[in-house]
Parts: structure tokens; C-alpha cells; sequence
């Protein structure tokens, strides 16, 4: 019990930390192949490099989302194989004396954080000179992670306030000296979390539509019986 409560003080600064944060909407729409596409395609390029997704293999996330044997070549690690599940670039002892931790497999985060928490990570980096990579993130704070699309959304600063005698992030300012407009980068980390969103759940659109098939059969059915019931019980009354 005790111990409980320990873990439970120790986790409540934290909880109180991200509650700070609101999340913004990424509002990832699972029938949109091409943001996926794209999502794949600078997640192999921007974020491969370290993370996996090693719960999918290459030709099924080709044969998903529709990508050529070429384009998906394109987008590969030139010793992985096309059957062979998606590992990262850097191995785990290597990243471990980078940053600390290796970074996470990324196959399921969407499950685990949701496709709105990733969009807002992506989007909360700014600058601390106090961190070894001179970046800190707003709803990760400490994060391990470099801003490893700084190049493209430039970097933002953090404005402060006093609240309850505590420094606390009140804004991030507009990022500076990036290579994409605010809009271009928002569309590239929407598509990224629009591709991890499909990875979590590969399934996912087969199955909603699925799901309508389904309803447009129960509701046939439906009007069948009922028309059938009005049939029998025209000669009872
Ligand atoms: C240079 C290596 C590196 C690259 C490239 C990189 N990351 Fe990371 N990432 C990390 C590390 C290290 C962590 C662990 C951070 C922590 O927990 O403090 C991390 C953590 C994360 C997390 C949080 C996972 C969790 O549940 O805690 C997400 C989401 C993420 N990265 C997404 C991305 C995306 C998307 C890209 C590409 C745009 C990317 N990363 C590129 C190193 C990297």
C-alpha cells in the first residue's frame, strides 16, 4: 500500500505536467491512403533513422497502401528485405549512448498515446539551451528526443509566466528560420500521425467499411421481417 502511494505521489507531478498541455486535433481520417502515403514515405526519411515500427512488415505496408515494388525500394534500408519486418537504422546500444534510451518501437503508439498526442509532440518542441540537443518539448518535457524536423519548421521559443510561484509554459512562440510554411509543417506531421494512426491498426478501414455493409444488411433484414410479420398477421385480426 505504502509503496502504492509512493508511486502514486511520484506520478501525480507528472500527470499534472501533461494535463497542462491541451492537445491539438489531428482529426486523421483512416480512408485517406495518400496522407498515408505520405506519412510513410517521411516517416522512413525523418524518423526510420531511429525508430522502428517492426510490428509490420514492408510488403504488407506496400500492398495497404498501394506503394510500387520501386517506390517502396525508394523508402527501404538497403540491407532490409521487402518481407522483412521495418527496423530502424541506428541499433539499440548505439542510440542508448546518443540519447540515453533507445527510442521507442513506434508501431503501437497511436494505441498507447493516441493519434492527437503524437500531432502535439511533433508540434511542441522549442528551444532550452539547457538540454544537450538546445531543444526541450512542451507536452514531453526532458524529452530524450531531438527536434528532428527543426530544418523544416524552424525552432519556437517558449514564453513563460508565473503561476502558483512556479515558471510555467504559457505559449510557444511562432517558429523561426524553418524551410516549410506553419501550414506545410502541420500537414507533414498530420500525414506522419495519419501513417503511425494506420500502423497501430492496419485493419482499421477495411473495417469500418466492413461495419456499413453490415448495418445496410441488418437494416434490409429488418424491413424483410417486418414486411413478412405484416404478411402473416394480415389474416389474424
Ligand atoms: C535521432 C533519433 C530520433 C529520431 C530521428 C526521431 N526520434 Fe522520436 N524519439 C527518440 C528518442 C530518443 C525518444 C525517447 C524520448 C523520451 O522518452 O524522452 C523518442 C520518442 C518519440 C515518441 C514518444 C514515444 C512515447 O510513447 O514516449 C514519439 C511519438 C516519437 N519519438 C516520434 C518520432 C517521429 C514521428 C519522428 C520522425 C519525425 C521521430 N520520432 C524521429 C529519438 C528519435
Amino acid at each position: 500500500m505504502r509503496r502504492f502511494l509512493t508511486l502514486l505521489c511520484c506520478c501525480l507531478p507528472l500527470w499534472s505536467v501533461a494535463a497542462d498541455v491541451e492537445l491539438q486535433h489531428a482529426n486523421i481520417d483512416s480512408d485517406d491512403l495518400a496522407a498515408q502515403q505520405r506519412g510513410f514515405k517521411a516517416f522512413q526519411m525523418h524518423c526510420a533513422s531511429c525508430h522502428s515500427t517492426h510490428f509490420q512488415r514492408y510488403q504488407r505496408v506496400a500492398d495497404d497502401l498501394k506503394l510500387s515494388a520501386d517506390e517502396l525500394q525508394q523508402y527501404m534500408f538497403t540491407d532490409a528485405k521487402v518481407n522483412g519486418l521495418i527496423e530502424s537504422a541506428m541499433s539499440e546500444e548505439e542510440a542508448s549512448r546518443w540519447f540515453g534510451m533507445a527510442p521507442p518501437d513506434l508501431t503501437l503508439v497511436s494505441r498507447v498515446r493516441g493519434d492527437d498526442w503524437i500531432y502535439t509532440f511533433l508540434n511542441s518542441f522549442y528551444r532550452d539551451d539547457k538540454r544537450p540537443f538546445g531543444v526541450n518539448n512542451r507536452l514531453l518535457p526532458y524529452t530524450a528526443m531531438p527536434h528532428v524536423l527543426q530544418s523544416e519548421q524552424g525552432l519556437a521559443t517558449a514564453n513563460f509566466v508565473e503561476k502558483d510561484g512556479k515558471m510555467v509554459i504559457e505559449s510557444l512562440s511562432a517558429p523561426q528560420n524553418g524551410s516549410m510554411t506553419a501550414d506545410e509543417y502541420a500537414a507533414m506531421t498530420k500525414d506522419i500521425t495519419a501513417y503511425l494512426s494506420y500502423a497501430a491498426d492496419p485493419v482499421k478501414a477495411k473495417r469500418e467499411a466492413i461495419g456499413w455493409w453490415v448495418m445496410g444488411y441488418l437494416g434490409l433484414f429488418f424491413l424483410l421481417a417486418w414486411l413478412l410479420k405484416k404478411e402473416y398477421w394480415k389474416d389474424v385480426h
